[in-house]
C-alpha cells in the first residue's frame, strides 16, 4: 500500500504543527531537513514520561523501573529503525554532531602520523571538521572525495585510488541535505572494510525518507538525529559491537564499562528518548494508517493491529512504511520538478533526470541569477512558506560548487507535503 493525497490528509490531521496559519495561509513546512514536525503520540509520550515516569537511571523503586524498562524498548525499537538484532548496539546522545566528536575521540586515539582519513565533499559539516579535528591533533592525513558540480554527486572512482592500506577511516552521509543524493554507502563500506578501516555514516538526512540497514551496508558506526524524523531533539549512534567494546570512550570513572552505558556519558534525556520511542512507533504505522485511511478517516490513536506479533515485528512495518514514504515522495518529487522546469531562470542543483530520481532524496537546492536565496526565502516565509536558505552547514559542499557566501534555497519535503503546498510554491516562485 502507497500513500496517496487522502492517506496523507490522513496523517496530516495527527500533526498538531501543520494546522499552523502564517499571514492568513496555511504555513507549508518545507524545512523538513533542518527539523521535521511531530506527531501527537511524540508529544504524548514525552508529557506521559514526565508525568508518570520521570526518575534516573538504575533506582529500585517504581519509576525508576518504570523508566528503565521504557529505556530498554527505545534501544530496541533504535535497533529495528537502523536495522540491527542487537539493541545494546545503540546508544542515545545530544544529537549527531556530539555524538560524532565524542566517537572522533575515541576513534582517533590510535592513529598515527602516516595514517589517513578519507573524507567527500558531499557532506554537512559535521561530518567533516569533527574528523579534520582529530586528524589534526594525531598528525594525519585527510584525503577529500569530490563533488561533480553538474550533478552534485560524489566522483565514486577516487575511491578506489584513495582508499590504501594507510586508511584508517572512510567517514560519508547516506545522503546530501542539501542537494538529495544518495551515496552507494555499501560499496563504500566495503571498500573500507577491504583495507581494514573503519567505516563511519552520517545517516542524519536519509533516515526520514528511507529504510536504514547497518546489517546489509555492513558499516562499523552510523548516526542519526531523531529530530529529523518527526522526533524530538536527540541523536542515536549505532556501531558493531566489537569496536564498542574494544574502543575506549572519554567518560566518567562512575560510568557503566558495559556498552552502550560507556557511550553514553551523563544522565540522559529520558523524556526525548521515549518521545523518540514514540517516532519510531509513528514511522512503523504509516504503512498499516495508509491502509486503514482508505477504508476510514486515520484517528488520532495507533490503529488497533499495531501489535508486534512475530508474523508482522517493528522491523517488517518500519520497512513497510519507509518503502511507502519513498514511492510517495518520488511523486511529490516529480511534481516539483516538472514545475521547477517551467521555471527557466531558476537553477536546480543536483540530479534533474528523472531516470536517476532513485539516486536522490526530495531534497532541492535551488538558485536564481536574480534574486538572492535570503531575498528568495523570505518572500516565501511572508507567503507562510517554509524553506531554509544559505548553506544548511553543508559547507564542504556549497564551498566546492562555489555558492558561498550566500548559499542556496533549499525545498526539503517529506511525507507529510502535499501536492496542493508544491503547487503553492511554485506558483510563489513563477511571481519572483
Ligand atoms: C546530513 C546531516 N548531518 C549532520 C547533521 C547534524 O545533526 P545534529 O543537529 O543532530 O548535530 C545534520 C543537521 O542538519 C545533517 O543534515
Amino acid at each position: 500500500m502507497t500513500l496517496n493525497d487522502s492517506s496523507v490528509q490522513s496523517l496530516r490531521q495527527i500533526f498538531p504543527a501543520l494546522r499552523k496559519i502564517t499571514n492568513g495561509q496555511p504555513a507549508a513546512f518545507f524545512d523538513g531537513p533542518a527539523g521535521t514536525q511531530v506527531p501527537q503520540m511524540v508529544i504524548d509520550a514525552i508529557g506521559n514520561y514526565l508525568i508518570n515516569h520521570n526518575a534516573n537511571h538504575a533506582g529500585l523503586f517504581e519509576t525508576s523501573v518504570e523508566s528503565d524498562q521504557m529505556l530498554a524498548t527505545a534501544h530496541q525499537a533504535a535497533a529495528d529503525l537502523v536495522g540491527t538484532a542487537d539493541p545494546d548496539s545503540v546508544s542515545f546522545g545530544s544529537n549527531m554532531t556530539t555524538l560524532t566528536f565524542a566517537l572522533s575521540r575515541a576513534i582517533s586515539q590510535s592513529w598515527n602520523p602516516g595514517d589517513e582519513i578519507v573524507l567527500s565533499r558531499l557532506e554537512h559539516d559535521a561530518n567533516f571538521t569533527p574528523w579534520t579535528l582529530a586528524a589534526r591533533d594525531r598528525g594525519v592525513t585527510v584525503k577529500m572525495i569530490d563533488v561533480d558540480p553538474a550533478d552534485c554527486t560524489l566522483r565514486l572512482e577516487q575511491y578506489e585510488e584513495k582508499i590504501t592500506d594507510r586508511t584508517r577511516l572512510v567517514a560519508v552521509g547516506c545522503a546530501s541535505n542539501a542537494v538529495g543524493t544518495i551515496n552507494p554507502v555499501e560499496s563504500i563500506c566495503k571498500m573500507a572494510k577491504q583495507v581494514g578501516a573503519v567505516s563511519f555514516l552520517d545517516a542524519v538526512h536519509y533516515a526520514p525518507h528511507a529504510s536504514m540497514d547497518v546489517q546489509n551496508w555492513d558499516c562499523d558506526f552510523l548516526i542519526c538525529s531523531a529530530y529529523k524524523f518527526f522526533g524530538p531533539h536527540i541523536g542515536i549512534m549505532y556501531g558493531k559491537r566489537n569496536l564498542l567494546e574494544s574502543l575506549q570512550p572519554y567518560k566518567l570513572r562512575t560510568s557503566p564499562d558495559d556498552t552502550p552505558g560507556r557511550w553514553m556519558t551523563g544522565t540522559q534525556n529520558h523524556e526525548c528518548i521515549a518521545g523518540t520511542l514514540a517516532a519510531i512507533e509513528y514511522l512503523a504505522s504509516i504503512e498499516e494508517r495508509a491502509s486503514n485511511a482508505s477504508s476510514c478517516q486515520a484517528e488520532n490513536v495507533a490503529p488497533s493491529n499495531l501489535d508486534d506479533s512475530p508474523q508482522n515485528p517493528r522491523r517488517q512495518k518500519l520497512e513497510a512504511s519507509m518503502a511507502a514514504i519513498r514511492q510517495y515522495e518520488q511523486i511529490l518529487l516529480r511534481h516539483l520538478m516538472e514545475g521547477l522546469e517551467r521555471l527557466p531562470e531558476i537553477k536546480v542543483w543536483g540530479i534533474t533526470d528523472p531516470e536517476r530520481f532513485d539516486q536522490r532524496l526530495p531534497t532541492i537546492s535551488i538558485t536564481h541569477p536574480k534574486h538572492s536565496p535570503k531575498a528568495i526565502a523570505t518572500q516565501l516565509a511572508e507567503e507562510g512558506i517554509y524553506v531554509w536558505h544559505g548553506n544548511y552547514y553543508a559547507l564542504p559542499l556549497t564551498e566546492s560548487i562555489g555558492v558561498e557566501p550566500e548559499g542556496m534555497v533549499r525545498i526539503g519535503l517529506c511525507h507529510y507535503n502535499t501536492r496542493a503546498e508544491v503547487d503553492r510554491l511554485l506558483e510563489c516562485l513563477a511571481r519572483l
